[in-house]
């Protein structure tokens, strides 16, 4: 829950803020966030005394945080070197594995510093520091004094750190972080890489995470908002408590008020009820959002202030009939993700997360499985705010590993605490629909591990009645058996189309989900010749083929999932393996260095879509229509060889011409082929430069849209496309500039190689690059890189300074570009 930023949010502790005026404004200023972003020393390695006040850090490196210290390279087959075996992908003997993680320099041990000052800090407050996360095994001390471990990385964790602090002094804030080799099966990211904040309210507060909001009943006349809030008070201070609670709607307005003295009340928790009238409320297409700002008196002095964003709507798991959102059937059109941005790694920004739900709108999306762990909570707001359904999820192992040094080793003490403060941090949002407590664990088939999901599960139940609780089973037949599947609130199965039935038959549930589908893998504009439908298909250039038949021995192609979602009534939908590309397992080459990204994305490392991404919004996207042809038409050499056409498109039918030369209709239908019920396929077009089009027909056989890809000529120029156009200029934000290198007319030169060269001037500064090649071993924050299939992209981030600043692109024999673009004055805060 994001109650606290909005308001009073400021970047950093700057020497001589001071927090707490006197008077009357003393009252307003009860609760201060600080977004701990600058002036962080850091070194990696582990290094003595670096916790004490007096250590000398000035020859340490200044980062900003968000920071992931890998990110930055260089890559090497050597970073965390894996001999495995990996049981999940039926391996019979260990291989070494060289880009598992990523190939990135995470390992060990890094330190992080900071001077904390918070002018004013005295009696009668207090202050905690909260962390987004940070990876990992995080060891917290101020002033020397250790206050807190958390080991997951993936979690939020908060200390009280008021009794280690020095009133009105300075204070140091010591982080120290570590990575062990072989602790996870992809790339984690290293250090702080979410945000860290200091909080400094009266000592009559409400904690952090400390209400739970929800909406009971809900009719079209008015809703009935539940809302708890809990009260930390020093002994005897509690008696002449009163919380005033408002519900603000969209625009601002206040639609709902009331007021409970806490002797009303158990004494550490509120609990208060609302009516909302005429509620609107929340869906993916429908994002809206309410607030309730409640303010926590001591007799006439106010103590508190905190805001909860939450949304109101309903749904249901009902057996025969499926989810149901606000009284409506639907089924999820999921991805799943993990959470590294690309080229920023795992360093959390806002504006590459939007971008990121910007594309899965297009692409028609509606859900994100957050694999396999707690995601940033900026992705969670994000989702209230731009509607996406969540399921978030906690856990890739328990007790069993999967790999040596995972979560299994601190399971045992760890997990409950884990569970309860994913839970209580995102609980009020409305985009959260599904707890997840694991992702292929092993102890499915182990002795015990039904006992641990029934004690996981019942964690969850504990701290969330609402929403029903799921995990993703690869293991069928013991899950299924063993009674593991039957007792979780909804089975999800992890590539299992084909087993739907016989689960539906044997599971008490009545309904199920697809967690995890598909796993098909590909590289953004690469084709491969013969086109073949392939298992573990692999090439001596570590690509894989855009033809989107290609797949691992335990996956599918879309389309059979497609076809056990649409002929199953009892299926919930799905969550593709994967939304993007990401670092680490790259499959099919997991032995196969440099590969060390993956290729299962539906959109590549550097966010473009693969033509997967428009077979995708074929069936998903139903705001407006897609056609698509693939593959490109520029293959010199290739004259005359058979070059199967593609289309993917949401009409039923449609027509190739080749040069003007009618290739025959196809049609969507039903047949043996999944494919041929998804796709239209032209499988026997022999190669000619020149165009190849396509018009396609409505279901009354009218002629509605046509589609052409032309043969492209020499390179000639880049082009530069941003995402956006105005930035805020608050240091963070970011634009996204796909460069793509063209011909004369302005075709894609759809094998370019080119190596592009950025600079950035004006109120602004190069971030990084990405291309999309997971071969590619170029650093992301060099201001260089090769054009991958005639395209890459570039991000610009701004500074504080407002105005324009340009991008430039140059590459040999090719004609530059510059796009300029405008950073302006943040709004708001
Ligand atoms: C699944 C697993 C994912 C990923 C995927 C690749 O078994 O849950 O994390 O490894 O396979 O297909």
């Amino acid at each position: 829950m994001r109650d606290f930023i909005t308001r009073f949010a400021l970047r950093g502790v700057v020497a001589g803020f001071l927090l707490l005026p006197t008077g009357a404004a003393q009252a307003q200023q009860t609760r201060q966030e600080y977004l701990l972003t600058t002036d962080w020393k850091f070194t990696k390695g582990d290094v003595a005394e670096a916790a004490q006040p007096g250590f000398k850090d000035a020859k340490w490196q200044t980062v900003s945080v968000p920071h992931d210290w890998a990110i930055y390279g260089p890559f090497s087959s050597r970073n965390d070197l894996q001999q495995v075996r990996i049981e999940q992908n039926n391996e019979q003997q260990a291989t070494l594995k060289a880009g598992r993680t990523g190939g990135l320099p995470f390992i060990g041990v890094g330190w992080y510093r900071r001077r904390l000052q918070v002018p004013g800090f005295g009696p009668g407050q207090r202050a905690a520091l909260l962390f987004d996360g940070a990876m990992s095994d995080a060891r917290v001390f101020i002033n020397g004094q250790e206050v807190g471990r958390w080991p997951y990385g993936y979690n939020s964790f908060s200390f009280d750190i008021t009794a280690f602090l020095k009133p009105g002094g300075e204070n140091v804030l010591a982080v120290r972080l570590q990575n062990q080799p072989e602790a996870s099966r992809w790339y984690p990211g290293a250090g702080l890489y979410r945000n860290v904040h200091l909080l400094v309210t009266q000592d009559v507060h409400i904690p952090v995470w400390g209400t739970y909001l929800t909406t009971p009943t809900i009719t079209a006349e008015f809703a009935k908002v539940k809302l708890r809030t809990k009260v930390e008070a020093p002994a005897g201070a509690g008696t002449d408590l009163r919380l005033e609670t408002t519900i603000r709607d969209a625009a601002g307005q206040a639609v709902a008020t009331t007021s409970t003295p806490l002797a009303a009340t158990d004494g550490q928790e509120f609990e208060q009820n609302l009516v909302v009238p005429k509620p609107q409320l929340w869906s993916p297409e429908t994002p809206v959002l309410y607030s309730a700002t409640s303010r926590l008196y001591a007799g006439q002095v106010l103590k508190d202030e905190y805001t909860t964003p939450f949304g109101i709507r309903s749904f249901a798991f009902e057996a025969g009939k499926g989810f149901v959102l606000n009284g409506q059937p639907r089924k999820f059109k999921g991805v799943c993700n993990h959470h590294d941005l690309g080229p920023l790694g795992a360093a959390v920004n806002t504006a590459a997360l939007r971008r990121q739900l910007t594309l899965l709108k297009e692409l028609g999306a509606d859900a994100i499985r957050t694999t396999h762990n707690m995601p940033a909570p900026e992705l969670v707001s994000l989702a209230d705010e731009m509607g996406f359904m969540l399921i978030v999820e906690s856990f890739d192992e328990w007790k069993k590993p999967k790999v040596k040094n995972g979560y299994s080793q601190y399971f045992d003490e760890w997990a409950e605490k884990d569970l309860v403060n994913m839970v209580h941090r995102d609980r009020n949002h409305p985009s959260v629909i599904l707890w997840s407590i694991g992702n292929e664990v092993p102890d499915q088939w182990a002795p015990g591990g039904t006992k641990i999901a029934k004690r996981l599960q019942d964690i969850v139940h504990r701290q969330d009645p609402t929403r029903p609780v799921t995990a993703g089973m690869d293991q069928f037949d013991a899950a299924v058996n063993n009674g593991f599947a039957a007792l979780l609130d909804l089975p999800g199965f992890n590539y299992k189309p084909h087993r739907y039935p016989e689960a539906q038959t044997k599971l008490p549930q009545g309904l199920l989900l697809g967690s995890e589908t598909a796993s098909t893998v590909s590289s953004r504009g690469v084709y491969k010749f013969p086109v073949v439908t392939g298992k573990d298909q692999k090439y001596s250039d570590n690509q894989s083929s855009s033809y989107d038949l290609e797949y691992c021995n335990w996956s599918q192609t879309p389309d059979e999932e497609f076809a056990a979602q649409d002929d199953l009534p009892y299926t919930l939908g799905e969550f593709v393996w994967t939304g993007f590309d990401y670092l680490g397992e790259p499959t099919p080459y997991d032995e196969k260095w440099p590969s060390h990204s993956s290729y299962f994305g539906i959109l590549d490392l550097a966010g473009i879509p693969k033509d997967r991404f428009y077979l995708y919004r074929s069936r998903w996207n139903t705001a407006s229509p897609t056609l698509h042809l693939l593959p490109h038409w520029t293959w010199p050499g290739r004259e005359g060889q058979t070059t199967p056409v593609f289309c993917y498109t949401s009409y039923p039918e449609a027509e190739l011409f080749v040069n003007g030369k009618s290739q025959g209709r196809q049609r969507k239908g039903p047949s043996d082929k999944p494919q041929t019920r998804y796709r239209l396929m032209w499988n026997e077009v022999k190669y000619a430069p020149g165009s190849i089009k396509v018009v396609a027909y409505d279901a009354q056989g009218k002629a509605v849209a046509e589609e052409e890809v032309k043969t492209a000529g020499k390179p000639d120029h880049i082009r530069l496309v941003a995402d956006r156009t105005t930035l805020t200029a608050d240091g963070q934000d970011l634009a996204f500039v796909t460069a793509r290198v063209e011909d004369a007319q302005g075709n894609l030169c759809p094998e370019a190689t080119t190596q592009l060269q950025f600079s950035v001037s004006g109120a602004g500064r190069f971030r990084a690059v990405a291309n999309g090649d997971p071969t590619n071993l170029e650093l992301f924050h060099q201001p260089r890189m090769q054009a991958f299939q005639g395209m890459l992209v570039a991000l610009v981030q701004t500074t504080d300074r407002t105005g324009e600043l340009q991008l430039k692109a140059t590459g040999k024999n090719l004609k530059g570009a510059t796009i300029r673009l405008q950073a302006a004055k943040p709004t708001g805060k």
